[in-house]
């Protein structure tokens, strides 16, 4: 018997970054801002029957479930989280509690399962990808999509490089995240016995006032008390980054959207 509070439990949903944070809300939908393109556009490019069934696990805070639901107005669109409580007002949607890491879904009950920003922070990624593949039904499509921390890690700059240092030792530490693991994603799909397996990628920047510095940001502010706490960071290295980011000569490329899918065989 565990003698752990599931409230103090390690993980992404008692981390920095769960959503009891007042600027949980804000931060995701930066996030949707900055990645919702690519994912339309890797959409827009599927060959998708009318009238279907999709899940989006992990679903957050719902934008791009509801843009399915709009442009399949006659799919059934399930939209899943461990913690649903920015998915209840999204209209066309049916939203689930599911935790992805111990719940299942019936085999071949899919016609599309969509993943986003959510593999990477969870230890049990490669188990979910593989129980994720048979939810989908044969010819059915599995997309894949999570961001990648390497650009960061890259840069030549000596502070944004000790900022993102932390943040990547942060995340890895406090959740489990593995925020390399989505510049494997063609591969991961392949070694599932998927096929026609495409994938496309989408440069995240900062101090350039785009939607992904605007999720740079929101997510660095959040993780500021818990970078200090750990002492990972001193405020003087958080105050000297914001001027930084501020100023007119500085950006930098902080991150990688990746999208990748693959089709399930159809049977003999
Ligand atoms: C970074 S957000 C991404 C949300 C959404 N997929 C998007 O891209 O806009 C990760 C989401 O996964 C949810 N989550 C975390 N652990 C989960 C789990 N074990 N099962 C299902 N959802 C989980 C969180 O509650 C949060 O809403």
């Amino acid at each position: 018997m565990s003698t752990t509070d599931p409230a103090e439990e390690p993980g992404y949903t008692n981390s920095y970054l769960g959503d009891q944070h007042a600027g949980q809300l804000a931060r995701m939908r930066t996030l949707e801002r900055a990645f919702d393109p690519l994912s339309q556009t890797v959409f827009g490019q599927l060959p998708l029957p009318d009238k279907l069934t999709l899940l989006d696990l992990g679903a957050g805070a719902g934008s791009f479930a509801g843009w399915l639901s709009k442009r399949h107005p006659d799919a059934t669109v399930i939209a899943t989280d461990i913690d649903t409580r920015f998915l209840n007002d999204i209209p066309g949607i049916q939203v689930v509690t599911h935790n992805a890491a111990t719940d299942d879904f019936p085999a071949a009950y899919f016609d599309l399962v969509h993943v986003r920003a959510l593999l990477c922070h969870l230890p049990e990624r490669e188990d979910i990808l593989t129980r994720a593949t048979t939810w989908v039904r044969p010819g059915g499509w599995l997309v894949i999509e999570d961001l990648s921390l390497r650009p960061s890690l890259r840069t030549a700059n000596p502070l944004f490089r000790k900022i993102a240092q932390a943040g990547f030792t942060l995340l890895e530490q406090s959740i489990g995240s593995d925020m390399l693991w989505a510049d494997t994603l063609p591969d991961r799909l392949g070694e599932r016995g998927l096929c026609n397996i495409g994938y496309r990628t989408l440069e995240g920047r900062i101090g350039d006032n785009s939607p992904a510095d605007a999720f740079w940001a929101a997510t660095t502010a959040q993780a500021g008390p818990t970078l200090l706490k750990l002492g990972l960071l001193t405020q003087d290295d958080l105050d000297a980054m914001a001027r930084l980011r501020a100023s007119a000569t500085f950006t930098e490329a902080a991150l990688t959207f990746i999208s990748a899918w693959g089709q399930v065989p159809e049977r003999d």
